[in-house]
């Protein structure tokens, strides 16, 4: 090995013994379930956010065998506002297969882990390395970061030869003796100290050596060869009422938020006036010859995912007993809607 890719090593485990105080729930856990719970907690959501979280899962599912059990309505509950369902989903069925095939003993190989649903490249090099002390390294956002700066590699991290450069040089660094304290310390680094935005150069151990920082680069590594496309979409959320109750649907289609439930939705491509949805097709077909009251007054709430921005407006319609709505949908009365799960911008709307 070059003496400075020994110098980063180096470097990185000095400052985490010495210098960081991170603390996390899941640090210096075991337990190859719970680090599945964290990681998988961890996939799409900061630390903060999926903290809380975590601790409630592991209360309300100690082992992987309870968790197998549960049912799915009562997970995806605890999952609500946390996002990217697909997860939650996921990770329920890599729960069963564990259950059912290897009678509740999660897999301590890499290829074992790495087999289940849900779980990457990624999530199996951190539970096999903090389970099992493997010499698997992770590379996350935070691992592609504090490479590119530090040996200054400017090759896009989401082409083919990216992806190729950075996992070798991952491994490479990584310290064998201790995969589990070095995952962490590198991770840990990038969310400390080599931040995405206003890293802390001036208190960084690796500095000294640092391509990026000793080039005036910081800012301009790692480099991706994407950009983003987000699209907007304009939901329209109808709270049909009638006697106390509205009318909810699960989401089904291959789509953002299946599994969850909603109210009565008309998409449009465009933002469009209460006026212009009244003489919508979808709306007209929706109340055929049914005398509908607009009650109380419309919100509008949005939401950003990774890829679209949805642009939320709810509004409160009164219809007839005698309405039927399209063949999927339930009537629930308003104080039952706690039982189902929802998208976070519906929670929020809910709860206002
Ligand atoms: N993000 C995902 N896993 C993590 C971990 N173990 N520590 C810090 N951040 C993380």
């Amino acid at each position: 090995m070059s003496d400075t890719k020994r110098f980063f090593t180096h470097c990185l485990l000095d400052w985490n013994r010495h210098q960081n105080s991170r603390e996390m729930p899941w640090k210096g856990e075991k337990n190859p379930y719970r680090i599945w719970l964290s990681e998988i907690i961890l996939q799409q959501t900061r630390v903060e956010q999926g903290w809380p979280y975590y601790e409630r899962f592991i209360a309300a599912y100690p082992t992987v065998n309870d968790l197998a059990a549960a049912p799915d309505e009562e997970v995806f509950r605890l999952w609500q506002g946390l996002g990217y369902y697909a997860r939650c989903k996921n990770m329920l069925a890599a729960a069963r297969t564990i259950a059912a095939t290897l009678k509740g003993r999660f897999p301590d190989t890499y290829d074992g882990i790495a087999g289940l649903k849900g779980v990457g490249a990624y999530t199996a090099a951190a539970i096999a390395s903090f389970a099992y002390n493997l010499p698997h390294a992770v590379l996350d956002g935070n691992v592609y970061r504090v490479l590119a700066r530090f040996f200054g590699i400017d090759t896009p991290t989401d082409s083919t030869a990216g992806k190729k450069l950075f996992t070798a040089l991952a491994q490479e660094v990584l310290d064998p003796a201790q995969p589990a304290t070095y995952n962490q310390a590198i991770m840990d680094f990038g969310a400390v100290v080599c931040k995405p935005q206003q890293p802390l150069c001036d208190r960084c151990p690796l500095a000294v050596r640092c391509e990026a920082y000793q080039k005036g680069l910081t800012d301009l590594v790692p480099v991706k060869s994407k950009k983003l496309v987000i699209k907007k979409r304009y939901f329209h959320y109808l709270l049909l009422e009638s006697q106390g109750s509205v009318f909810i649907r699960k989401r089904t289609e291959k789509d953002i938020w299946q599994n969850l439930h909603e109210f009565v939705l008309i998409e449009t491509a465009a933002p469009t006036s209460i006026d212009g949805l009244r003489e919508s097709p979808a709306f007209r077909a929706l109340t055929n010859g049914h005398r509908i009251r607009f009650t109380g007054s419309p919100a509008e709430l949005k939401q950003q995912l990774t890829h679209q921005t949805i642009h939320a407006r709810f509004l409160r319609l009164s219809v007839p007993a005698t309405f039927h709505p399209p063949a999927d949908y339930l009537q629930v009365p308003f104080d039952a809607l706690g039982q189902y799960a929802f998208p976070k911008i519906i929670v929020d709307y809910l709860n206002r």
